[in-house]
């Protein structure tokens, strides 16, 4: 495994891009199942997710040509089935159970099982598809999903879910009649999705607001699409370089996605200005401590939480972090404290205190964000720090290390440290 070697201390300056979304991008490839012709993804991340997604579609039977940003699939012969070494790499391979029922009127999919940040089930996504007439059981570990023809219905999810959402959205395409999705999920890739499935000739109203309308069709077509910005990669490199200090513009961000993340960094102190298709982000002097909660979009997002708080161990005060989403996402607090950071967590809320100084040593990464947050940490930090484990960051940020390399930071990938 890889490890990444960070000597901090620096500011940074200069200009990183952001990629394609990699949680717009997972959705849409499971899209394609649903139509016979080959479809086109472009802008897609070079990410580990999006080969572990590419390589599940060709278990299946599709030919899959990946080769980011462009990525060509088309159906043939599909087995509907994902098996457990590949969906206990990623959770998101779930996303190929609503299209694979509503395609194929059958589906075998392993159960995820939980992560690092949680137990994560997909009680939500089963109920709905029931809800759509599915006949569903588990068995050893796996989900065996039937279906002659799914039949449009009204689903009421317990909590606003973005998979759930979207695995329903698929479902509800090719399903008979009407379907009514309530408390979705309001995530921009929810929105992005329902815009290549209705591309493809779905019939969706509502995507973004927690009420949509789906008209089922018989078939839908083959698509092109080109993948909206990633707006937590571009958040992770706001928060980098108002940690780190400095002059950075961020190009390519999605800045009516990211208003929680934005408010809060300029409460804390830090200047954005925008730019052209970007946001510059300028902060010389002190930062100030601010409170966060986390909440479904468009609140403040569990997946900049980690990062953000890299950021408030260098404020002034002392910060209340509150992560609602999932009930175990402070893993990199540890880390940080090894670090030097002044972190006390009770319950679901971490309280950061200043800290006057970071010092670099070696830290695990647990988490995709949970790493990118120790990266931060070591840009920050006085001396060197070595994260490893960087497989995690892989599967969500696109050659950080050149990135941040780009920005004038010191970063170098050690491969193979770990065995
Ligand atoms: C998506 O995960 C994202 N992943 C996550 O990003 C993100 O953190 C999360 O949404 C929240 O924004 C992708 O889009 C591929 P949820 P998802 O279903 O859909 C509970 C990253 O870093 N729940 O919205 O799995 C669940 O336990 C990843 O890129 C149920 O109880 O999250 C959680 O507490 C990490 N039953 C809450 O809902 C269900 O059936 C929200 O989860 C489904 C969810």
């Amino acid at each position: 495994m890889d490890g990444i070697r960070i000597r901090g201390g620096r500011a940074l300056s200069g200009r990183v891009r952001v990629s394609g979304s990699k949680n717009a991008a997972l959705p849409i490839l499971c899209a394609t199942l649903l139509s016979d012709g080959e479809s086109l993804v472009r802008n897609v991340p070079d990410l580990r997710d999006i080969g572990t997604t590419g390589q599940l579609l060709e278990t299946m039977g599709c030919s899959v040509a990946c080769a980011p940003p462009t990525v060509r699939v088309k159906p043939n012969d599909v087995t509907p089935e994902a098996p457990y070494e590949l969906v206990k790499q990623m959770r998101a391979s779930v996303l190929v159970l609503g299209p694979l029922l509503a395609r194929y009127g059958r589906a075998k999919v392993s159960l995820p099982g939980g992560c690092q940040i949680g137990s994560r089930p997909v009680d939500q996504h089963l109920k709905g598809l029931e809800a759509l007439g599915a006949t569903i059981r588990t068995d050893h570990g796996y989900v065996l999903a039937e279906a002659s023809r799914l039949r449009g219905a009204e689903v009421v999810f317990d909590m606003p879910t973005v998979t759930g959402t979207e695995n329903l959205l698929m479902a509800g395409a090719l399903a008979k009649g009407r379907t009514t999705l309530v408390n979705c999920a309001r995530e921009p890739e929810v929105i992005e999705l329902a815009r290549v499935l209705n591309k493809m000739g779905a019939k969706i109203r509502g995507a973004g607001t927690p009420v949509i309308e789906i008209e089922g069709q018989d078939e839908l077509a083959p698509f092109d699409h080109a993948i909206i910005p990633d707006r937590i990669e571009a958040g992770t490199y706001l928060v980098a370089a108002a940690a780190a200090g400095g002059d950075v513009l961020v190009e390519n961000v999605p800045v009516d996605d990211l208003e929680a993340l934005l408010a809060k960094l300029r409460a804390s102190g830090v200047t954005l200005e925008p730019d052209g298709s970007g946001v510059r982000v300028l902060r010389h002097g002190r930062l100030r401590s601010v409170d966060v909660t986390t909440s479904p979009h468009p609140g403040f997002p569990t997946d900049m939480q980690a990062q953000f708080m890299v950021l408030m161990c260098m404020a002034e005060g002392t910060s209340r972090i509150s992560e609602t989403v999932f009930e175990n996402r402070f893993m990199h607090v540890p880390e940080l404290a090894r670090m030097g950071a002044d972190i006390e967590v009770q319950g679901h809320t971490a309280f950061v205190k200043h800290t006057a100084r970071l010092d670099g040593t070696e830290v695990m990464a647990t988490d995709l964000r949970a790493s990118a947050s120790l990266v931060i940490a070591g840009l920050v930090a006085e001396g060197e720090t070595l994260v490893r484990r960087v497989y995690h960051l892989d599967r969500g940020y696109e050659r950080m290390e050149e990135k941040l390399g780009a920005l004038g930071a010191d970063v170098t990938r050690e491969r193979g440290i770990d065995g």
